[in-house]
């Protein structure tokens, strides 16, 4: 048997990626990955279009590869993801450097697609075809892996927020199966996984097929929550009108629910909602936190805040803030806004730049600030926390807390996959540290 080739992956942009990455690792065989694109066979970047200058980025990163393309003609060069099912074709005009052209939707097809280019093809693919990628992806090999792990149940999006371009790129909203989840979940357990976060654009809006008729997320968490060995069960990224009445008790009645819930609002004005399609008001927003720390009053929040919308007037910037203020999140994104072609939103004036960015400053600051209040009120606190690996120091473990904080403890005797208590000792700059009870 020949030895294995090398492949580079590099991930831009969310956790669905991620798990993308994951998968079309898995589907190369022959490939092992590697760290370095300098010794690999294949560089395959898996790309994001989100925001402005994506493309951009993909492009620059391209060229740097034109060195290593020169010492090894062999070396077979992808674009992945949604900056390939947007620009298609053109990347290849663009960088003749690139060998392949995979969308987010048809990379099961791409061990057949790698096969093409060793006779010199160039390969482009950005399809959504009919049948169903997860299903004809080569399952998963049983090797051991960490114990947290992604796992894709939902994708595309219904919503067309007017600034995003997910619907175009990602396509409309598919959600697995029931069955196939459950597979897919025992068999990450059986290979040391202890945690799953359930992935999807809108992973509330899930609605799987199953024998006993189409089940919702709450539904699946339920099964999951049977699932002998996972211990902690997490999704997002969630739209506030998916937040149903049973998703909301899972988070009082299910023990292997976490209690974190990422939950854009994007902004704290009404008007600005509005022009941004949400379909849901500030106070519909406050309203659904509160009856979700009723369910759970320990829940730490995120959330998502783009700033700079247009026509956002200094008003429509404080309702924002002063929707964080009455939150209070204990994490959260927050960008500028960023025009993206073919959405309505990009067809509309902008809002100054140095306005956006002091706008983005302020909000960050008093983001920054309730995390760190938040982290700080875990002093003193016995927590959960599922170790994941060795940290910096010799003899340290870092691991997660229910609510997602980074925990380093010194010292310790936990494995990794080991659930243990901790006693919070310290608040650090972006992470907690303590010692085992
Ligand atoms: N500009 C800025 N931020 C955006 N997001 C999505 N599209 C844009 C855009 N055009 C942000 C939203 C979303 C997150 C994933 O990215 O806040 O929730
Ligand atoms: Fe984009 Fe809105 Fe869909 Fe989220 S809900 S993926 S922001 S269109």
């Amino acid at each position: 048997m020949s030895a294995p080739k090398k492949l580079f992956i590099k991930t831009y942009g969310c956790q669905m990626n991620v798990y993308d990455s994951e998968r079309m690792a898995e589907a190369l065989e022959g490939y092992e990955q590697t760290q370095s694109p300098d010794d690999a066979d294949m560089i395959l970047l898996n790309t994001c279009h989100i925001r402005e200058k994506a493309a951009e980025k993909v492009y620059s990163e391209l060229g740097r590869y034109k060195v290593l393309k020169d010492a090894k003609p062999d070396l077979k060069i992808g674009v992945a993801g949604c900056v390939a099912q947007a620009e298609g074709q053109e990347i290849m005009r663009r960088q003749p450097l690139v060998d392949l052209v995979v969308g987010p939707q048809s990379y099961h097809r791409l061990p057949e697609m790698e096969a093409r280019t060793h006779n010199g093809a160039k390969v482009v693919d950005t399809d959504f075809p009919e049948e169903d990628k997860f299903e004809h992806l080569k399952a998963r090999p049983k090797a051991k892996r960490g114990p947290s792990a992604f796992l894709t149940v939902q994708e595309g999006c219904d919503k067309f927020c007017a600034f995003c371009v997910v619907p175009y790129t990602r396509g409309a909203e598919v959600s697995r199966p029931v069955d196939r989840i459950l597979t897919e979940a025992r068999d990450l357990v059986e290979r040391g996984v202890r945690e799953i976060t359930l992935l999807g654009q809108n992973v509330n809006a899930y609605h799987g097929a199953s024998s006993q008729g189409e089940q919702s997320l709450a539904q699946l968490i339920w099964a999951l929550d049977k699932v002998d060995g996972l211990e902690r069960i997490r999704f997002t990224t969630s739209h506030p009108n998916d937040m149903t009445d049973e998703l909301i008790e899972a988070h009082g009645t299910c023990d292997k629910l976490m209690p974190y819930l990422h939950l854009p609002v994007q902004s704290g004005s009404d008007h600005i909602l509005k022009r941004m399609n949400r379909s849901h008001t500030r106070d519909s927003y406050i309203r659904l936190i509160e009856r979700i720390r009723e369910a759970r009053p320990d829940i730490l929040l995120s959330g998502d805040f783009i700033v700079g919308f247009p026509e956002e007037s200094d008003q429509d910037f404080a309702d924002t803030m002063d929707l964080i203020r009455e939150v209070n999140y204990g994490q959260a994104y927050s960008f500028k806004y960023s025009p993206r072609p073919g959405t309505p939103a990009a067809e509309r004036g902008e809002v100054d730049a140095a306005v956006a960015d002091a706008r983005l400053q302020e909000l960050q600051a008093l983001i920054a600030h309730q995390q760190k209040t938040i982290q700080d009120s875990m002093v003193g606190r016995e927590v959960d926390v599922l170790f994941e690996k060795p940290g910096r120091d010799a003899g340290q473990m870092m691991g997660k807390s229910g609510y997602l904080h980074a925990v380093h403890v010194a010292d310790c005797t936990a494995q990794r996959g080991d659930i243990r208590k901790v006693l919070i000792t310290e608040s650090q700059r972006n992470s907690l540290a303590g010692r085992l009870v």
